[in-house]
């Protein structure tokens, strides 16, 4: 009987360790994380890669639940799978290590009731380079959080990044938050996490306190000059040139190895910056290891350091983030400025995968999207403000966001890989075709801003003019399924196509309008005629988003 009894108890334990040891391999493999594809890097969610059709809050909207709680119907309708939202530390402590995590059980309970996932941002020790997010205990005690000095010793609310009491404080709460999601967070809401928000120095290249002045005038960490020799022949230009100034010192104050200049000034709290973000990250890794990126504040054309949000994550300064913060897995653009491409293309220099975590939230949304997860194989967008999205823009966005949906898998299945190609005019200005090779072809592509004829006449456009309507935008990307069939998606392109093979032509074969259901494609419309001008291109009018397949053939 005894033994009966014993070797009962010993199954149940045995079924218990068995148990506990699955659900942990389960846990680890379905934590979310990055996966290489190709020449990118692809976020993988429950276990397979995922893009992020996001849409960021504005700053205060997350502070109470109820109140973002009218949104989450206007989310679904944008066809959104993610609500990039912030989480305020001045909220989370109150007081010193008394922690309350209401508002992120509540965004993390909403979220799952309507399907969504979360990417967090921690607006700590700086948000767009100021410190009004510490909690008042942090702000009112500037003896124990030294902030940021001018050339006078007068100080401005900008937590110095010398202090280590500055970075510990901020890592114990990141921890914690981290802890705490990984207790309640069991379906994987949370995707990503953002450490600090647009970190940076503004009005003045560097902090000149005492502190700061002490180290920029000390040797340059070895850390960093050991990386500049790993990586010197592939560093950005900007740090390479500054470096030749010396030629090449490997010790030395940043003055002596960068010549005295506000880049060198940059450069150097790019460094302290870094490390302060990478040891508030590393805090929370240790706690729950979610994929972290930090995003940047752009810079106007002709903007010199300390003009701009200065030392933030900006491509130029990418070796400095990489080196001081390994916690860091990649650098993230806010693109509000119209040059969409040239950001993008910046952003994904040196092997940095792409991810846009604020942008616009104009009519070119909807198209920049397609562009971003295309050309660059982003890992997903996010328009700032998405709850004030206004109705012309967010009808687009759900739209693009729709066929975003429909061919999730295909573009996944293509991200990393010479078989996928964005469309986007590079400019206003420049109105030239954009010519792209694909496999055997060559395709010009012409972009049209037509309204549909519901919006061209009597509609205020965003500059106040009444007489055009808005302006539509015009971009969307191809995928090569096999040698002569391709899928091409968006708004307002009309795309001619060369053979690259000598003595041949490129011809339609067939170009059919449709949908992708559950990832099979069904086919709408057969286009001839007309649509495809007797054969001469493949046409997706203005106006509205669509998609059609279409097989090319060659002949002489
Ligand atoms: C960029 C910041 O990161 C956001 O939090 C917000 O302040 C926007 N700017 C406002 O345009």
């Amino acid at each position: 009987m005894n033994w009966i009894k014993n070797s009962f108890q010993l199954s149940q334990i045995l079924t218990f360790c068995f148990a506990l040891l699955f659900f942990s391999l389960v846990d680890a493999k379905d934590i979310p994380h990055l996966k290489q594809q190709g020449s990118t890097f692809q976020l993988m969610v429950d276990g397979k890669p995922m893009l992020v059709r996001g849409g960021e809050l504005g700053n205060s909207s997350a502070s109470n639940l109820q109140y973002l709680g009218q949104y989450w119907s206007k989310f679904k309708a944008l066809n959104m799978n993610t609500v990039v939202a912030p989480v305020y530390w001045d909220l989370v402590e109150p007081e010193e290590g008394k922690f309350d995590f209401s508002l992120v059980d509540g965004l993390i309970k909403d979220a799952q009731k309507h399907d969504m996932k979360l990417v967090l941002l921690w607006f700590a020790s700086w948000k767009n380079s100021m410190s009004s997010y510490c909690p008042e205990w942090v702000k009112i005690d500037t003896k124990r959080f030294p902030r940021s000095r001018d050339r006078n010793g007068q100080a401005f609310e900008i937590l110095s990044p010398f202090h280590p009491e500055n970075y510990q404080a901020d890592a114990r709460a990141f921890a914690s938050l981290r802890a705490h999601i990984k207790k309640v967070d069991k379906h994987q809401v949370v995707i990503m996490l953002q450490p600090e928000n647009e970190v940076g120095m503004v009005e003045h290249a560097r902090d000149y306190s005492d502190k700061a002045t002490e180290l920029y005038h000390s040797q340059v960490p070895q850390k960093f000059i050991s990386y500049l020799l790993e990586n010197k022949s592939h560093l950005t230009p900007k740090l390479r040139n500054a470096w030749a100034l010396s030629n090449f010192r490997t010790s030395g104050n940043w003055v002596e190895i960068f010549a005295d200049s506000p880049q060198t000034e940059e450069f150097f709290m790019a460094w302290y910056f870094a490390q302060y973000t990478h040891h508030v990250a590393q805090a929370g890794k240790q706690e729950y290891p979610l994929p972290m990126f930090v995003n940047a504040a752009l810079i106007r054309p002709g903007y010199q350091p300390g003009q701009y949000i200065s030392a933030g994550p900006l491509p130029h300064l990418i070796d400095i983030w990489r080196a001081a913060g390994p916690a860091i897995d990649f650098i993230a653009p806010d693109i509000y400025f119209p040059n969409f491409t040239y950001w993008t293309e910046r952003y994904t220099q040196s092997g940095n995968p792409l991810f846009i975590p604020e942008a616009l939230r104009n009519n070119d949304a909807s198209v920049n999207a397609l562009y971003a997860i295309a050309e660059h194989s982003a890992m997903g967008f996010s328009p700032f403000g998405i709850e004030s999205i206004e109705e012309v823009a967010g009808a687009l966005l759900s739209q693009s966001y729709d066929l975003l949906a429909q061919l999730e898998p295909l573009i996944l299945a293509h991200q990393g890989k010479p078989t996928m190609r964005g469309f986007l005019q590079i400019s206003d200005q420049q109105k030239a075709p954009q010519q792209i090779r694909l496999g055997k072809y060559e395709m010009q592509v012409k972009f049209e801003y037509a309204p549909p004829p519901s919006l061209a006449n009597g509609v205020i456009n965003e500059s106040g003019d009444i007489s055009r309507g808005p302006k539509m935008p015009s971009g969307g990307l191809v995928i090569q399924l096999s040698e002569n069939e391709f899928i091409f998606a968006g708004i307002g392109i009309t795309i001619t196509f060369d053979s690259l093979m000598a003595n041949q032509q490129a011809g339609i074969v067939s170009a059919q309008s449709g949908r992708f259901e559950q990832g099979k494609w069904q086919n709408l419309l057969w286009n001839n005629g007309d649509q495809t001008h007797q054969g001469r291109h493949v046409r997706i009018e203005p106006g509205q988003f669509g998609i059609q397949k279409v097989k090319l053939y060659r002949y002489n």
